[in-house]
C-alpha cells in the first residue's frame, strides 16, 4: 500500500514479539460527510508487562491527526511523534485512556482498503492492514478488543448504517442527520471491523440454531438487485446447518448481515456479524447467473460463514499464520460444497487450481511455504499456496486421522483456543494430541516450499506373484535455497487387472486401510511397498482423489490409462487418467511439431474417447470433465521448458481432431442432455447442462454447420448458463454470427453490470487475431471502468490468464499490454495491480524468445517509477 520511497521493509516471522499493550475496548464515532470523514476513537489501553517503559507505537496511514488526549488531557506536540506510518506516544502510564480524532478522505480512496466509496455507499475493507487507514491503532491480529461503533450520517443519503454486532441505539440528529450505535460483544482484531452506510434494501429471513436460538439473517443490496438474493440466503442457511452437523458449531450473534458492494478487491470478507461481499458472490438469478456462478455464490457464502469459527473466534496471532484461518476455511468450504453438489466434480475443480495456479507459484519466483517466513507486502501472500495448498495439507490430516479422528482434533482445537489469536503449531498440536500422535514430520508441509515430485517404479514377479512399488520423492529447489527433508503423505492406491477388476491388497508395510480406500504412507526419500498374491501384472491407480498435493509420475502405457479412464472406481482418478492421456498426446504432438513433422493424433486415443462417450456414466458433469482436453496451463506444469508455440499448436490440433472425429457421438450426447435438462437448478439439471455445453463447444470446433445449433441455443436459452454456453462456443469463430450475438448480448444485458463483465471476459479470451485491438477498444467502452476491480479482472486478467495464444504473442505485445495496465493501476490500486502480475512471473520457464520478451515487460514495470510495495515485491522477486 505504502509507496516505495516510504522505505521498503521486510517483515520476518522470526522477529515476532507479543504486543507491549493490550487494548481492552475501542469506542468509535464515525461522522460521514460528502467531503471528509471524522473519526473519534476512544481506547482503553493497558501495558501488558507493568515493568516495561516502552513508548506506545500505533499504526496509521494517510491520516490527518486533529486531536490527541491522554486521560482527558491534550498532548503537546513534543509528547508524540508522527511518521507516514505511525504515531508514537513517548511516555504513557500503566493503564490509560486515549482519545484520538482523525480526518480521512474516503471519497479519494481508490485503493479500496480502509474506508472507501463504492458508488453511493461508504464501506470498509480492513484485512489485512486497512484499519490503520481509518484511525491510529495497534492494527495487528493479536490485539483483540471490544468494539462499539457509532455512525453518523445524512439520513436521506444513508438511511442504512451498519457495523459489527448488535444495534444498541439509534436516533435523529439536527440537520437531517441520524446515528446508529453498534456493539460487538465478542473481542476481535481490527481486521474484522466493518462499517457500511448507504441507501440499501434489506432482505430478511431467519434461522433457528441447533440449541434453539433465533438468528436474524439480513442481506443488504441496492434496490435494483433485490430479486437476486434468494440463492445466497438459502446458501447461508445451508452453511449454518452444515457447520452444526459436521463440526457441532453454531452461530453466536443474534444477527448475521451480508452486504453486496460493487467495488471490492477480493471475493468477500468475513467481518464479524457483517460480511461484506463482492456483489459477484451474492447476486444471482437464473437470468443473470450461470450454474457455476450459483455454485460460487454458495461456496463463498459458506467460506465466509465458516470463518466465524475458523478465523474470527479463533484468529491468527500474526499474518504468517494466515493459512490457519484460510487453508482451514477453504477445506471446510470444500467439504460443504461437496455435500451440496457433486463431490467428484468439486474435487476435480480444486485439483485443477492446485495443478495449474499453485504448482506454477511453487515453481516460480514467488514460491513460499504454506506458512511464509517473510514478506514485504502481506497482501501479496493471499496466495494459492496459503489458500489452496493450505487446504490440501488439512485434507491430508483428515485422511490420516479419518473423519472421526479429525473431528476429535477440531473439537480440541476449539476447546483450547476459543477467543484467542494462535499459531499453526497450536492447531497442528491440537490435532496431534487428540489423536495421541506427534506431527513433527508432517509440519514440514507448513515450512517447506515447492511441489514434491513422487516418482514411482514398478516391478512384477510372476513366479512369486509379487508386485513391488518403489516411491521416491524429491522436492525441487525454491528461491529460499533451503534443502528439503522428506514429507509424510498418504498416497491412495488400488490395483486393477486387465479387465478393470479390483485386486485385493495384501501388503505388510505401511498400508493404511480405511472406509475411504487404501493409502500408502510415504515418509522417506524412498519407500518400498510389496503387494502379495497379485495374480497378474496389475495396473495401479495412484494418488486417488488427489490424496496429496504432489506431482506423481508413473510409466503408464496408453492402454493402462484408457483402462483407468473407463473403469477406475475412484472417479477422480478416471479424470486424472483422462488428463494424463491428453497431456501425453499433446507432449508427443509438441515433439513432432518441433521436429517439423506432421501432427497425427493416435486413433487409439480417439477410440478410447469414443467408448467413453458411448458409456453410461452416472454423472454427466463428470463426463464433461473427462472429455475436457487439458488446458495450456495444465500441460505447462508438466513441461521442463514451455515451448509456447508448440504447445498451442499441439493442443489445438488435438482439440480439432477430437471434435471432428467424434462429431456424431458429441451430437448425440448433446441431444440426450438437452432432453434431460428441465432448466431447473437441481444438481442433475446443472450436470446435464455442463455436459451439453461442453459438447456444443466441440461441435462448433467440428465444423461451421454447428453454428446454427449454437445460435438456436442462444436464442432459446431459458437461463444464463445456456446463453453463455452458446456464446462461449461461438467465441472463437470467425463467422459474422459471432459479432451479431455479442452485440445482441450487450444490448440485452447492458444494465446488468455482472453480466456485462461476462461479456468483457469472453472477448478477452477469444482465440482470434485481433483480440488485443478489441481489448484496447473495450478499455474505453462504457461497460468498462478501470476503477472497478471486477472489470479489471474480467477484461485484463482474463486476457493474461485465459488467452495463452494472444498473451504469449510472438512480438511480446500481450506482455507489454499487461505491463502497461500494471503501471496504470500501480498508484490507483496497488492490490489489483499486483494481481495482474501473476502471468508475468513465469518467464524463466518459457522458451528463449518468450522468456526474453516477458522479462522485458517486467523491466519496463520496474523502471516505470514509484512502485507500490505490492508491485515492487513481485516484480523484483521475479527479476532476481
Ligand atoms: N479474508 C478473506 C478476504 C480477504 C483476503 C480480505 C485478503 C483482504 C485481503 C476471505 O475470507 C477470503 O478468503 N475470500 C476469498 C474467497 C474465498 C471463497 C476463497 C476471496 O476474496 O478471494
Ligand atoms: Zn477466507
Amino acid at each position: 500500500m505504502k509507496m516505495q520511497n516510504a522505505k521498503l521493509k521486510t517483515t520476518y516471522l522470526k522477529d515476532y514479539q507479543l504486543p507491549d499493550f493490550a487494548i481492552h475496548s475501542i469506542d468509535l464515532h464515525v461522522e460521514l460527510n460528502e467531503d471528509k470523514t471524522i473519526v473519534h476513537s476512544l481506547l482503553h489501553v493497558e501495558r501488558r508487562l507493568p515493568q516495561q517503559t516502552t513508548p506506545l507505537v500505533l499504526h496509521g496511514e494517510g491520516l490527518k491527526l486533529l486531536s490527541l488526549r491522554l486521560d482527558e488531557k491534550p498532548l503537546a506536540q513534543t509528547e508524540y511523534e508522527q511518521t507516514l506510518q505511525s504515531l508514537t506516544i513517548k511516555s504513557v502510564p500503566h493503564s490509560f485512556q486515549l482519545e484520538i480524532v482523525t480526518e480521512i478522505l474516503p471519497q479519494k480512496n481508490t485503493s479500496l482498503s480502509g474506508l472507501y466509496r463504492s458508488g453511493k455507499l461508504f464501506c470498509t475493507q480492513c484485512e489485512a492492514e486497512g484499519f490503520r487507514r481509518i484511525t491510529y491503532y495497534l492494527d495487528r491480529p493479536d490485539v483483540m478488543s471490544l468494539f462499539t461503533t457509532t455512525i453518523v450520517a445524512d439520513k436521506a443519503k444513508y438511511p442504512i448504517l451498519l457495523s459489527n454486532g448488535n444495534k444498541i441505539e439509534a436516533g435523529e440528529l439536527s440537520e437531517n442527520r441520524h446515528y446508529v450505535k453498534w456493539q460487538d460483544p465478542f473481542k476481535k482484531p481490527s481486521y474484522l471491523f466493518a462499517l457500511v452506510a448507504g441507501d440499501l434494501v434489506k432482505i430478511s429471513d431467519n434461522y433457528q440454531t441447533q440449541s434453539g436460538r433465533n438468528v436474524a439473517l439480513e442481506i443488504y443490496v441496492e434496490a435494483q438487485n433485490k430479486d437476486k438474493t434468494d440463492y445466497a440466503m438459502q446458501a447461508l442457511k445451508h452453511a449454518m446447518l452444515w457447520d452444526e452437523k459436521a463440526y457441532g458449531r453454531e452461530y453466536d450473534l443474534d444477527v448475521y448481515m451480508i452486504v453486496a458492494v460493487n467495488d471490492f478487491n477480493m471475493g468477500a470478507m468475513e467481518n464479524k456479524g457483517l460480511n461484506i461481499f463482492n456483489s459477484k458472490y451474492v447476486l444471482a438469478s437464473e437470468k443473470t447467473a450461470t450454474d457455476v456462478d450459483f455454485q460460487n455464490v454458495e461456496a463463498v457464502i459458506g467460506h465466509e460463514y465458516f470463518h466465524n469459527w475458523t478465523g474470527n473466534r479463533i484468529t491468527c496471532r500474526d499474518w504468517f499464520q494466515l493459512s490457519l484461518k484460510e487453508g482451514l476455511t477453504v477445506f471446510r468450504e470444500q467439504q460443504f460444497s461437496a455435500s451440496m453438489g457433486s463431490p467428484t466434480v468439486k474435487r476435480i475443480t480444486d485439483a485443477r487450481i492446485i495443478r495449474t495456479r499453485q504448482f506454477a507459484e511453487d515453481a516460480g519466483p514467488m514460491a513460499h511455504p504454506v506458512r511464509p517466513e517473510s514478506y514485504i507486502e502481506i497482501n501479496n501472500f493471499y496466495t494459492s499456496t496459503v489458500y489452496n495448498k493450505g487446504a490440501e495439507v488439512i485434507r491430508m490430516l483428515h485422511t490420516l486421522f479419518g473423519q472421526a479422528g479429525f473431528r476429535k482434533g477440531m473439537d480440541l482445537y476449539f476447546e483450547r483456543f476459543d477467543g484467542q489469536a494462535v499459531t499453526i503449531e497450536d492447531f497442528v498440536k491440537a490435532l496431534a494430541d487428540a489423536n495421541g500422535t506427534d506431527l513433527n514430520q508432517f509440519f514440514r508441509w507448513y515450512n517447506q516450499a515447492g511441489t514434491p515430485l513422487v516418482n514411482v517404479k514398478e516391478a512384477y514377479d510372476a513366479k512369486l506373484k509379487q508386485f513391488k512399488l518403489t516411491l521416491t520423492q524429491q522436492c525441487p529447489k525454491t528461491p529460499d535455497n533451503l534443502s528439503k527433508e522428506p514429507f509424510i503423505m498418504p498416497i491412495k492406491v488400488a490395483l486393477y487387472d486387465e479387465k478393470g477388476t479390483k485386486i485385493a491388497l495384501e501388503c505388510k508395510s505401511n498400508l493404511h486401510k480405511t472406509s475411504e480406500g487404501s493409502f500408502l504412507i510415504v515418509d522417506k526419500e524412498t519407500n518400498e511397498f510389496i503387494f502379495e498374491n497379485v495374480p497378474i501384472k496389475p495396473v495401479p491407480s495412484l494418488l486417488g482423489n488427489f490424496s496429496a498435493p504432489v506431482k506423481l509420475s508413473y510409466p503408464y502405457t496408453e492402454a493402462e490409462l484408457v483402462l483407468l479412464m473407463l473403469s477406475d472406481e475412484d472417479l477422480f482418478n478416471r479424470w486424472d487418467a483422462s488428463q494424463r492421456l491428453g497431456t501425453k498426446a499433446i507432449k508427443s504432438l509438441m515433439k513432432d511439431h518441433l521436429a517439423d513433422k506432421s501432427l497425427v493424433v493416435p486413433t487409439t486415443l480417439i477410440e478410447a474417447y469414443r467408448e467413453l462417450l458411448q458409456q453410461d456414466i452416472p454423472e454427466p458433469a463428470l463426463l464433461a470433465q473427462l472429455i475436457t482436453i487439458p488446458s495450456f496451463h495444465y500441460v505447462a506444469e508438466n513441461l521442463e521448458i514451455i515451448e509456447v508455440d508448440a504447445l498451442i499448436t499441439a493442443r489445438k490440433t488435438l482439440v480439432e481432431v477430437f471434435a471432428q472425429s467424434l462429431e456424431e457421438e458429441l451430437a448425440k450426447v448433446y441431444q440426450a442432455c438437452q432432453e434431460q435438462d428441465d432448466g431447473s437448478l437441481k444438481n442433475t439439471s446443472m450436470s446435464h447442462r455442463a455436459l451439453k455445453n461442453t459438447c456444443l463447444y466441440y461441435l462448433v470446433k467440428a465444423g461451421a454447420k454447428w453454428l446454427k445449433l449454437a445460435q438456436a441455443q442462444y436464442e432459446k436459452a431459458r437461463n444464463m448458463t445456456d446463453k453463455m454456453g452458446a456464446l462461449s462456443a461461438i467465441n472463437h469463430s470467425t463467422s459474422t454470427l459471432r459479432q451479431t450475438l455479442f452485440d445482441d448480448f450487450y444490448k440485452t444485458y447492458q444494465k446488468e453490470d455482472l453480466v456485462v463483465n461476462k461479456w468483457l471476459a469472453l472477448q478477452a479470451c477469444a482465440d482470434l487475431p485481433n483480440v488485443l485491438e478489441n481489448i484496447n477498444k473495450l478499455l474505453k467502452h462504457e461497460g468498462f471502468d478501470i476503477a472497478n476491480p471486477n472489470k479489471v479482472y474480467s477484461l485484463i486478467n482474463t486476457f493474461a490468464m485465459s488467452n495463452p495464444e494472444r498473451f504469449h504473442d510472438d512480438e511480446g505485445k500481450g506482455y507489454e499490454f499487461i505491463a502497461l495496465r500494471v503501471i496504470e493501476l500501480n498508484a490507483r490500486n496497488p492490490q489489483v495491480a499486483a494481481r495482474l502480475l501473476e502471468g508475468l512471473t513465469q518467464w524463466k520457464r518459457l522458451d528463449a524468445t518468450h522468456s526474453a520478451l516477458m522479462k522485458n515487460a517486467l523491466i519496463k514495470i520496474e523502471s516505470s517509477g514509484d512502485l507500490s510495495e505490492d508491485v515492487f515485491e513481485i516484480v523484483t522477486k521475479s527479476l532476481k
